[in-house]
């Protein structure tokens, strides 16, 4: 009999999957991170990444948002080690499979990111090169990481640009980037992201440029990939909308620093910090926007 009151209530399968899922180790452990960027002559800091600090599991996603300037961008280049040269991380650790890679060489990281830990980021043609085919391009990965050659190579490129639902596979993987249209290019880079088997794709805004229905078709693309191999998932976004279809918890950034992170839904019903409630009072509501606009129609 249940007698009432949350503890008694019967769990619902999503959220006995959540506690199963925050039961087990995290893959990744960024703790108290710190980025700054260092203007010439080092007159200038700007604390862009200040003690930032989050835990993602295996098959999980992770929602970063916050405004634009609020440092998604530079905690997502700190994890891989890709910071531009005017920046630097000065504290914190981030630990990826028992290993620190803030300790890391960019040789060791090289051959982390790829294969361990892929990063899609907004621009589709900054990730591709034009004068490479999408075989060489695709098939990159496999081939320095795991020593693929000839037609295994072209069989797993193949393989990998049906996965993304890439139509005629054999011949399109001959084209060049300017042959293929945005969404195909946005899906080529997952391709790529996906070629070494990483526990962790970071995707930095990757459907921003997509018309909408190419966006939500990427998006249950990201997620089938994700039922199918439990990678995990850091998805920096500006769109609400988005949070709620793809993450399971959610960070929010403000000025560098995380001020507010929970699961998706707990975020959405009852956000803590004012800026948080400020971000989700922004968003349009469609139902009073056509409500307000019935009482006009019946006011004429
Ligand atoms: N190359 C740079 N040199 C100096 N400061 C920089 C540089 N790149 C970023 N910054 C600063 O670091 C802070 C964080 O920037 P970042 O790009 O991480 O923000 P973001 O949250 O990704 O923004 P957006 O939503 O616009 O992509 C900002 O204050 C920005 O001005
Ligand atoms: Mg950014």
């Amino acid at each position: 009999m249940n007698l009432g009151g949350p503890d008694m209530a019967p769990q619902t399968p999503q959220r006995s999957a959540r506690e199963a899922v925050a039961r087990r180790d995290p893959i990744l452990t960024v703790s108290e991170l710190q980025t700054h960027f260092f203007s010439f002559g080092g007159t200038r800091v700007v604390r862009a990444v200040d003690r930032v600090s989050f835990t993602l599991h295996e098959g999980e996603t992770l929602g970063l948002v916050g405004e634009s300037g609020s440092g998604k961008t530079t905690t997502c280049l700190s994890i891989v080690g890709l910071l531009p040269r005017a920046a630097r991380t000065v504290g914190g650790s981030v630990v990826f499979e028992g290993e620190d890679l803030t300790r890391k060489s960019q040789r060791e990281l090289r051959r982390i990111r790829g294969r361990r830990i892929a990063v899609i980021l907004q621009d589709p043609m900054a990730s591709l090169n034009p004068l490479f085919t999408i075989f060489r391009q695709v098939a990159e990965p496999a081939f320095f990481h795991q020593q693929l050659r000839g037609r295994t190579l072209r069989e797993r490129v193949q393989h990998l640009l049906r996965a993304v639902r890439i139509p005629s596979p054999e011949w399109r993987m001959r084209e060049y980037p300017h042959q293929m249209s945005g969404g195909m290019r946005q899906r080529i880079v997952g391709a790529i992201a996906l070629a070494g088997g990483p526990r962790v794709v970071i995707a930095d805004e990757p459907t921003t440029n997509l018309d909408v229905t190419i966006q939500a078709q990427y998006l249950d693309l990201l997620k089938d990939i994700q039922r199918e191999t439990g990678v995990a998932l850091i998805f920096v976004t500006h769109n609400l909308g988005i949070v709620a279809k793809m993450c399971d918890r959610v960070a929010v950034m403000y000025a560098g620093k995380i001020i507010e992170q929970a699961p998706v839904r707990e975020l959405f019903d009852d956000p803590k910090h004012p800026y948080t409630r400020a971000l989700l009072g922004s968003v349009p509501k469609l139902a009073r926007f056509i409500r307000a606009a019935r009482k006009r129609c019946h006011a004429a």
